[in-house]
């Protein structure tokens, strides 16, 4: 793996560490959980819809990708809630997802409030319309540190008793959620971004790991087992494509494997761009999972148009790519770049029998994470354009014969 591939690993959590702050995230709990802001709202954009469909299939020939892809795996994406009852994303999910995720709502923060008092509101409308619409729903997440609420820390760190009431608030928080979603969900990722993003550790040195060292991990996957035996448990993290942050992983992956600790697979974010990682990377990935007799799930897959320097993930923000307008020669290329990773992707993805579910992190391109992050910025990363039609992206996976 090259060096700039690993310092962009390291900035990618960086930047969305900043990102978060900026929004008030962090282990404060003052994260909104209000999700990834819209394309089609941004003042700065001089275009906000694409035109992918110009050249393309007619969108209404467009074979439903849970049927493509049925035999191989699921096909997920991620929804914030808003997008369910819109005209746009909810016809794209009804036809094509087999899977969804929650982008925000079944976080720690919105889920706990403070200690045994949860809302499942906007969790429980997500999943009766998964039920109603036969979708099954990926758990997201358990325990992270952008989104683990103050009141799980709170107390005298000098006190005898603080690590064990903290591991019983953990252990609580983490038995109560499971079990309310018993039935209801097929997988947790139970911890998220925990691995370093350098090698000056092996761990990500957040609040949890500095009061637990790693048996944090250990406790969760635990309480999580227990309260449901069935529901797979899983490990999720990004970057798994630089080969050094991916062998820190496995690392703890081993260590917890060892413990006897209740790991079922790994999921590999895959927040990528147009232009990297290699399929040779990505494989490496999913290859050493299966060296663990492990399950692979693509978690948050979208192929950004931008590959910015280190500096863009700096604070503040220096030296980030100008914005692609839409139907500009650059959205153009861009289009057909992005088209060939996800047509690469889908391709390894479907040769590996270990990849049971691949989600993309958003619906279309009217709602993405990436137009905040790491500047408010267009951009369109995922399989349908801004107004709901199959691009170039979604055509090169579901259509061998497709020239992007
Ligand atoms: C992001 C959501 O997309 C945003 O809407 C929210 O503001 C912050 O979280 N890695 C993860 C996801 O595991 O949960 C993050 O989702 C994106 C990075």
């Amino acid at each position: 793996m090259t060096k700039a591939a690993s310092r962009r690993a390291m900035l990618l959590g960086a930047g969305a560490a900043s990102i978060l702050s900026a929004c008030g995230g962090g282990g404060g709990g003052g994260y909104s959980g209000s999700g990834g802001s819209s394309n089609s709202s941004s003042s700065s954009s001089s275009s906000s819809s694409s035109s992918a469909t110009g050249g393309l299939p007619d969108p209404s020939t467009a074979p439903a990708l849970k049927t493509t892809f049925a035999s191989k795996f699921k096909i997920g994406m991620a929804v914030d809630p808003g997008l369910t009852s819109q005209t746009i994303t909810n016809a794209i999910l009804v036809k094509h997802a087999s899977s969804i995720t929650a982008e925000s709502v079944m976080k720690a923060n919105p889920i706990g409030v403070s200690a045994g008092v949860y809302d499942y509101t906007q969790a429980d409308n997500l999943i009766a319309y998964a039920q109603t619409n036969g979708i099954a729903v990926r758990g997201h997440n358990l325990v992270w540190h952008q989104t683990s609420p103050s009141w799980f820390f709170a107390g005298d760190p000098t006190d005898s008793g603080y690590k064990a009431l903290v591991r019983s608030r953990l252990e609580t928080y983490i038995t109560d959620v499971v079990t309310h979603f018993k039935g209801k969900v097929y997988c947790w990722d139970v911890v998220n971004e925990v691995t370093s993003d350098d090698g000056s550790g092996t761990y990500r040195n957040s609040q949890w790991y500095q009061i637990f060292g790693d048996a944090y991990i250990e406790y969760a996957f635990r309480a999580a087992r227990a309260a449901d035996p069935t529901v797979q448990l899983f490990i999720n993290e990004y970057s798994t494509e630089d080969s050094a942050k991916l062998g820190r992983l496995m690392t703890i992956v081993d260590t917890m494997l060892a413990r006897g600790v209740p790991i079922d697979g790994v999921g590999h974010q895959l927040h990528i761009n147009t232009g990297y990682p290699s399929v040779a990377n990505v494989e490496a990935a999913l290859t050493a999972v299966e060296n663990r007799n492990l399950i692979n799930h693509v978690t948050e897959l979208d192929v950004s148009l931008y590959s910015d320097p280190g500096s863009c993930y700096g604070s503040p923000p220096t030296g980030c790519q100008a914005q692609i307008t839409a139907g500009t020669a650059a959205y153009t290329t861009a289009m057909h770049d992005q088209a060939v990773q996800y047509r690469n992707m889908f391709n390894l993805f479907a040769s590996h029998s270990s990849v049971k579910a691949v989600t993309m992190w958003g619906v279309a391109d009217n709602h993405t994470w990436l137009s905040s992050f790491p500047i408010a910025r267009n951009n369109y990363p995922l399989l349908f354009d801004t107004a709901g039609n199959p691009k170039s992206a979604f055509w090169a996976i579901s259509d061998p014969t497709f020239t992007p």
